[in-house]
């Protein structure tokens, strides 16, 4: 059949990925986690105590930076790894999570995850979430989606995720952090987080996974 892009935006922790994963698996699509590859540079200049206020730094360490998804077929799920290495779990770590919006904040950030993005999108079948997808990456895309939860609710489901991993972690913690980065990702100069006109707006809060991934698989369905 016909394949489209579909473009899933919306704040931090609203359910994108969850909803783009079974989207992906029910369509026979390939996943793109934007925000992963953000996470991944992240990392990076974490680790090599990159400056991000020197642009040079910046775009140095970009040049040695290579990301790739690779299927993880006992998961039946994609991983982001790094320069060959697998770092889909270190990236969800609060020390990433806390610098990950001013690093994608950054013109020469933007442009080379965009980049790799959009080639990724050239075959289509793809579905991909992130802030910046149906504004940006992908403004022809046959089918945009923009999800919203009440922050209540994003605050606990991220909450419930990232407490498994570390105990340690206190909900006040996690309110913050999305708190901050959906300010910085709605405030930036390039791309700011928004809905793009023809996006079609879903609000999760009362919905289960079953019924949001019903609405947007109703949608797809008709498209194809
Ligand atoms: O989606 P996730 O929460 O993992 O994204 C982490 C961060 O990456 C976001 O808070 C945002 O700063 C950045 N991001 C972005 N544009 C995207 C996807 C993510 O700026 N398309």
């Amino acid at each position: 059949g016909k394949k489209i892009i579909i473009a899933i935006d919306g704040k931090s922790s609203c359910g994108k990925s969850t909803m783009a994963k079974q989207l992906a698996r029910e369509l026979g699509y390939v996943y793109v986690d934007s925000g992963a590859m953000y996470r991944a540079i992240t990392l990076y200049f974490l680790r090599n105590n990159v400056d991000i206020t020197e642009g040079s730094q910046v775009k140095d360490a970009l040049e040695e930076i290579e990301l790739d998804f690779r299927l993880n077929e006992q998961r039946g799920e994609v991983e982001i790894f790094l320069n060959d290495e697998n770092v889909e779990y270190l990236i969800r770590e609060m020390i990433v999570a806390e610098k990950v919006s001013e690093v994608a904040a950054l013109e020469a950030v933007r442009n080379f995850a965009v980049n790799q993005q959009q080639k990724m999108g050239k075959l289509k079948g793809v579905i991909m979430d992130g802030r910046d997808i149906g504004t940006v990456v992908f403004p022809h895309a046959e089918l945009k989606l923009f999800l919203t939860a009440d922050n209540a609710v994003r605050v606990e489901r991220r909450f419930r995720e990232l407490y498994q991993k570390n105990p340690n972690i206190t909900i006040e913690e996690v309110a913050h952090n999305i708190e901050m980065r959906d300010y910085i990702d709605a405030n930036r100069e390039i791309s700011p987080l928004r809905k793009a006109d023809d996006a079609i707006e879903i609000n999760n809060t009362h919905l289960t996974q079953e019924e949001q991934l019903h609405k947007a698989l109703e949608l797809a369905n008709g498209l194809l």
